[in-house]
């Protein structure tokens, strides 16, 4: 074969990957945007919270690209299976339902895996989201799969799940709804559940929760909080956001999505996008942020 038939083949296939990556991107999105629809009982997204969180603890464990790749999708993508579910259900906690609503809820991890599975490149995503209530005990569901049947993405999912749920989950609709700009310190109620839920997941670690990956969690909210509490706070024009910055608003569309929520570190990848709802004229010119 000539060397630029070579060549010319090898271009056609990173192409081909390029073109691939992108649908596969695409494909994610789309889906995390139908999942948007079943957190309306959350303050900010809790989605996106899970995904990015999820994928920083994936990376400070030492799991490969791949793998972080893999866990932050299944973060974002992991309550797809509520998808149709009742507000009435989505509404409550797991505590306060029937024996009914119950049974619907323990459904949603294997619905999501039905969804997720028949996308050849969501394989390993579909098997963590299938697992992400799985307990190390036993405990969890669907399967009552314990300990190392546990996949690594499925435990680390859980632990940013509870620890979310037990901070931003809210009774009424949080839509349009803008949370105090002017305090980074959390309010008394907000500092009280922070340390409940934490001393939780420390008394459950090794029983119930992974152990590595509930003292990873905690060192990186720490981390965060401690961080957070030496930033500024200032209103900075959105072509002038920077990466690491701290966003401190929830900020809307007219139409009611979240664009982007309160305490979300911005990446490279969404300045772009801020700029562009900007010009759309769907959220300010300017943002709040810790700097
Ligand atoms: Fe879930
Ligand atoms: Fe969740």
């Amino acid at each position: 074969m000539s060397s630029l038939l070579v060549h010319e083949l090898e271009q056609q296939l990173r192409q081909l990957e390029t073109q691939l990556a992108e649908s596969f991107m695409q494909t994610v999105e789309l889906l995390s945007t139908l999942v948007a629809a079943v957190e309306r009982f959350y303050e900010g997204s809790h989605c996106r919270f899970i995904g990015y969180k999820a994928a920083e603890v994936a990376r400070r464990l030492g799991l490969s690209e791949v793998e972080v790749f893999e866990i932050q999708v299944a973060g974002l993508l992991h309550d797809i299976g509520k998808i149709g579910y009742p507000d009435a259900l989505l509404q409550k906690f797991p505590t306060e339902m029937t024996a009914e609503e119950r049974h619907l809820y323990e459904r949603h991890p294997e619905l999501g895996w039905h969804i997720l599975r028949k996308h050849s490149g969501l394989q390993t995503v579909a098997e963590i989201v299938l697992q992400h209530h799985e307990r190390l005990d036993g405990s969890g569901f669907p399967r009552h799969l314990r300990g190392r049947q546990i996949h690594i993405g499925a435990a680390i999912i859980a632990v940013v799940d509870v620890f979310h749920n037990a901070l931003y989950r809210r009774r009424r609709e949080a839509r349009y709804r803008h949370a105090a700009p002017t305090a980074p310190v959390p309010s008394p109620e907000e500092q009280q559940r922070y340390i409940q839920v934490l001393r939780h997941l420390e008394e459950k670690a090794g029983s119930v929760y992974h152990p590595a990956v509930v003292r990873t969690f905690i060192e990186l909210v720490e981390e965060e909080r401690r961080a957070l509490g030496q930033r500024l706070l200032q209103a900075v024009a959105v072509n002038q956001l920077r990466e690491g910055m701290v966003v401190a608003e929830n900020y809307y569309t007219p139409y009611g999505l979240l664009v982007i929520a309160q305490g979300e570190r911005l990446t490279s990848a969404m300045l772009p996008v801020l700029v562009r709802f900007a010009e759309l004229g769907e959220i300010p010119h300017k943002l709040l942020v810790w700097v």
